[in-house]
């Protein structure tokens, strides 16, 4: 047996017993000889104190002891002594009140100096990641691991409670169109052919329903081949869930309460339910994103109506060529700087804005108004946008012109700018908004390819009440899909939809898609061909589990809460990986590597 207790066990009343512990030796200091080791694991620490009296041979022992030595302590308990008349009872540790005054001390293994301090936060990621087993043994780190714990525990047994069914589906799997690139393996006993890892079970678990099983749930590992950001890694985690006989309105009950139970476990708060549902019209209009920050104000106002016969050329032909003019008031920020103009400009820009037109409101007559734009306005336009826009001495006025989606583009973003600029969400960090955002477009035209995409998947059912428009091209961009995203403080942290369930249904949609009938049989035989046998109504939704841990540790990036991820490039800087194979390798496989051709 290595010990008695944990580093954050023993407690006054266990004064006059003996213990032993095992740990890494936090901190060590040295007063006049008598040496103190705060000797920590999991749970908490314990300071041991070291003196020659007790033990001759390990105090000279602890001399030697260095930060994250492992070692065994055996001693007796003491409560923290009187020191002339001080206490030195530690308030900040659990194990405050006592010490162990050390009899035996055994080295299980010596430490190297770390590459950096485990009590100092470190800016230099790549180094944590480099090192992440160092990384973990911080208090922050390790509580996230223990938090991700609890709440996917917590899911398991609320989902079972519900009748829902643990049933795990192939990692090796084909193709399916999530929107992503896929991950490819190739197969050594099928030459020339590949598995796609999944970017999410969807398919599987439509067919589970079909197999009768009602009611399916996987904490399911998800692969897509992406750009990266804080809140998107290559492999991630999914709640996944789906029911047979199901409506939104009980998949919507089904999430709430588990969001609720989940929020209540990790942060021991009450989550009130149900939660508001805006459209997705609305989300783009007051907030210009599908995933709103609402927390913050800000809301985006149309101003078209008062710039159809504006002298400011600009506008004008934006509201001419069918789009619109809308703006958002920076309260209070007309203090902006040149340099958070310029970014204000290059946000603006990279969201797809011919360039940024503003206005800072300097005192209260128009004449004050510093802006590159004011002076092509007429005095009714300048009185309808200041009664319009509510606008005071002090604030910013930013505006975007062009094509509705993307003005909502640019104010969104814009807004989200101004937010961090301002730092408007400090002290808002227990607010929790969540909400539904639902009635979103089943489709959506690309330009760049000339086609139409499914914006959830192409699995979702058309709103009963415009599945009619699918016979008429000149009306898709009408179409609701029956889907779904629920979202935590701008942050999208599950989507969803009811599905097809029939056959002739779900080819119409494939072919609505670009996808002929050819393909379908090809890459959609299994699902076209299951819907043929009495497929249930069905429905689900899939939960991030790495953005929902995120939130519930007030964390900023989901990299925070993933054992060990993969840096912006894709790479796992602990193993390298990924790492170049040996010819071989490649042979057994089949595959040649072309990234020679690739770079002539
Ligand atoms: P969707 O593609 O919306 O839906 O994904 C569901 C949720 O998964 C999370 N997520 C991610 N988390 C981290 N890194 C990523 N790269 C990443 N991509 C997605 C998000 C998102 O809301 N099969 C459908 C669900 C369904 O219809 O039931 C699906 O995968 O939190
Ligand atoms: P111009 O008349 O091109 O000099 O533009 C006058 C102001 O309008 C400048 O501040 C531009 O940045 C801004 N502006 C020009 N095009 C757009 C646009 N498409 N959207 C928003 N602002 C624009």
């Amino acid at each position: 047996m290595y010990r008695t207790h944990h580093c954050n066990e023993l407690r006054e009343s266990d004064a006059g017993k003996t213990a032993t512990l095992v740990g890494w030796v936090n901190t060590k200091r040295d007063h006049h000889g008598v040496i103190f080791i705060d000797i920590r694991d999991r749970e908490g620490v314990t300071q041991c104190v070291f003196r020659s009296e007790e033990n001759a041979e390990a105090a000279e022992l602890s001399h030697s002891l260095r930060a994250e030595d492992v070692v065994q302590v055996t001693g007796r308990v003491d409560l923290r002594p009187e020191i002339e008349g001080q206490s030195t009872v530690n308030k900040e540790i659990e194990t405050g009140e006592i010490e162990i005054v050390a009899a035996e001390l055994k080295v299980l293994n010596k430490s190297e100096v770390l590459p950096f301090q485990l009590d100092k936060e470190l800016s230099n990621e790549d180094l944590r990641m480099t090192h992440r087993y160092l990384d973990l043994r911080r208090p922050r780190m390790a509580n996230n691991l223990r938090v991700r714990h609890q709440i996917t525990k917590a899911i398991r047994d609320i989902l079972d409670e519900d009748g829902y069914l643990e049933i795990e589906t192939p990692v090796l799997s084909k193709s399916t169109p999530e929107g992503a690139r896929d991950f490819l393996v190739p197969s050594r006993l099928n030459p020339g052919k590949f598995y796609a890892l999944p970017q999410a079970p969807q398919q599987y678990k439509q067919l589970l329903m079909v197999a009768g099983v009602e009611r399916y749930f996987q904490i399911a590992r998800c692969f897509r081949d992406e750009d990266l950001r804080a809140d998107r890694q290559p492999e991630f985690t999914q709640v996944d869930i789906e029911a047979s006989f199901v409506t939104e309105e009980d998949i919507y009950a089904t999430i709430e309460s588990l969001l609720a139970k989940v929020f209540k476990t990790a942060r021991g708060v009450d989550v009130p339910t149900p939660f508001p549902r805006i459209t997705h019209q609305e989300a783009m209009d007051k907030y210009g994103s599908d995933k709103p920050e609402r927390r913050i104000g800000c809301e985006i106002v149309d101003l078209s109506e008062h710039f159809k016969d504006s002298g400011f050329g600009v506008f004008k032909r934006a509201i001419e060529n069918g789009g619109v003019v809308r703006a958002i008031n920076v309260k209070g920020f007309a203090g902006v700087s040149t340099g958070q103009v310029k970014r204000l400009e290059e946000v603006a820009k990279e969201a797809g804005a011919g360039g940024l037109a503003y206005i800072q409101v300097r005192g209260a007559t128009h004449d004050t108004w510093r802006s590159p734009i004011v002076k092509f306005f007429s005095e009714e336009e300048l009185a309808a946008i200041e009664k319009e826009l509510d606008i005071e001495e002090g604030d910013l006025i930013l505006f975007g012109c062009d094509n509705w989606k993307t003005v909502c583009e640019v104010l969104g973003r814009l807004r989200l700018e101004c937010c961090e600029m301002n730092n408007w969400l400090e002290g808002k960090e227990d607010e929790l908004d969540f909400f539904w955002v639902i009635d979103f477009p089943l489709l959506d035209y690309d330009e760049e390819e000339g086609k139409w995409n499914a914006v959830h998947h192409p699995f979702t059912r058309p709103h009963p009440e415009d599945v009619a428009l699918l016979d008429d091209e000149s009306q898709w961009d009408k179409i609701r899909g029956a889907a779904y995203d629920v979202v935590l403080n701008g942050n999208e942290l599950g989507g969803g939809s009811l599905r097809i369930h029939e056959g002739d249904l779900q080819a119409k949609m494939f072919s609505v898609l670009g996808i002929d009938e050819e393909e379908q049989a090809e890459n959609f035989g299994h699902i076209l061909g299951a819907f043929q046998f009495g497929a249930p109504p069905h429905g689900g939704i899939a939960l991030g589990l790495d953005r929902l841990v995120m939130l519930a540790c007030k964390e900023e990036s989901i990299r925070e809460v993933i054992a060990f991820p993969k840096n912006n490039k894709g790479v796992d800087l602990m193993s390298s990986s990924p790492a170049e194979v040996d010819f071989k390798q490649l042979r057994e496989l089949y595959v040649k590597s072309t990234v020679q051709d690739k770079k002539e």
